[in-house]
């Protein structure tokens, strides 16, 4: 009976100290992201998705130890959503995507290639921003891409207005194409600063104000049918925005190796602006991209994904902008 009694107790210590151990990891983690759950019930549910997270992420970087992957994950301020709420970080595209390519955009001659190129270097891309809970990735890739060539072009760098086009473009935080954020921007006759109209990532009043728009412009866009004339237009023109397939994952990477999946989610798609391109070590072409998940996903908020292999139908959806005056 004494013997019995010892066990149990030995038992029960190791069962609260492995629980304790566990319990640290959650803790810490809600602390890093500043989770804050409204009852015990949702915590309840929100550490059953984490610890999910938690199988696939440690299993995944297993594989990409063991050279079996190209890329690893984390526990991020992602790890606690479901695929369904994941889903509001993407953004459906409508079809017919491909029917007004530009085929003057194409099969450009006069081009000469270009190892690798990094607009983030050429101090013309804004910081990283956050689209929060709302559909908008359509409008942080359209303004990224104005931004950009707007400071290639004219020298100057402005960090403009996700929040007008979401309040006055009509959609709300619905899914929506870059070419609608386009479109707005020329009938708007311009976009303010974001110091002027900060993003709340809710869908609210219009209150663009004309006289204090930032910048009148003219944008002409249209697609790109390949990744080889992406490249082109990106080291000889500036950044450019790309869709694709979602992969769940995606949402855990850790900005380290090169993101790659042959399947991607076919329900969900999401854009992103390319900034540059560059190769590994290795020899692996990559796309250097700027997402609009805040700095804390990825690598500082950007990604390096697969070139060259048509990663998640990217193909597809490859929008490029032209801006005038
Ligand atoms: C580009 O060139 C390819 C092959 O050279 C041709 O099949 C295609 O129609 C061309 N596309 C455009 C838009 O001119
Ligand atoms: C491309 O990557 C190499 C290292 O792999 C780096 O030395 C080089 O600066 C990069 N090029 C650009 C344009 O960023
Ligand atoms: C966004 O809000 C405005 C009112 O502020 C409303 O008129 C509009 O219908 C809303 N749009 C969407 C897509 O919900
Ligand atoms: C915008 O630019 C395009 C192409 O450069 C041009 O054809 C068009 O007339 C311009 N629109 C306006 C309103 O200036
Ligand atoms: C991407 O999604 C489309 C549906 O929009 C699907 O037909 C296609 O197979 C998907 N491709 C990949 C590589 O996931």
């Amino acid at each position: 009976v004494k013997m019995e009694r010892i066990f149990i107790f030995a038992l029960t210590l190791a069962m609260v100290l492995a629980m304790s151990i566990f319990d640290t990891e959650w803790q810490n983690w809600k602390a890093i992201y500043g989770k804050e759950y409204s009852s015990l019930q949702e915590e309840w549910f929100r550490r059953a998705i984490w610890e999910k997270t938690k199988k696939e992420v440690l299993e995944h970087n297993r594989l990409a130890d063991l050279g079996i992957k190209s890329y690893w994950t984390e526990l991020n301020h992602f790890a606690d959503m479901t695929s369904d709420e994941l889903m509001s970080k993407g953004c459906l595209l409508p079809p017919g995507l491909q029917e007004d390519i530009a085929e003057e955009f194409n099969n450009r001659t006069d081009v000469i290639k270009i190892p690798a190129i990094d607009w983030r270097n050429k101090h013309c891309v804004t910081p990283v921003k956050n689209q929060l809970s709302c559909n908008s990735c359509w409008i942080f890739a359209a303004v990224g891409v104005v931004e950009s060539r707007y400071c290639i072009q004219y020298k100057k760098l402005y960090s403009l207005s996700e929040q007008q086009v979401l309040d006055c473009a009509g959609k709300g935080c619905d899914f929506g194409n870059p070419k609608d954020t386009w479109n707005y921007i020329n009938k708007a006759g311009g976009i303010m600063k974001e110091d002027d109209y900060a993003y709340t990532g809710k869908n609210e009043s219009c209150r663009f104000i004309l006289s204090k728009s930032c910048m009148r412009v003219n944008i002409t866009y249209g697609d790109l049918a390949n990744e080889e004339d992406l490249a082109n237009e990106v080291a000889h023109h500036g950044p450019v925005v790309i869709g694709m397939n979602m992969s769940d994952l995606f949402s855990k990477y850790n900005g380290e190796g090169v993101f790659y999946e042959e399947e991607c989610n076919a329900e969900k798609k999401h854009v992103v602006v390319v900034v540059g391109y560059n190769t590994t070590e290795g020899g692996d072409d990559y796309w250097i991209i700027k997402n609009s998940w805040g700095t804390e996903w990825g690598n500082k908020g950007y990604a390096y994904i697969r070139r060259n292999v048509n990663l998640c139908d990217m193909k597809k959806y490859i929008f490029k902008a032209e801006i005038s005056k």
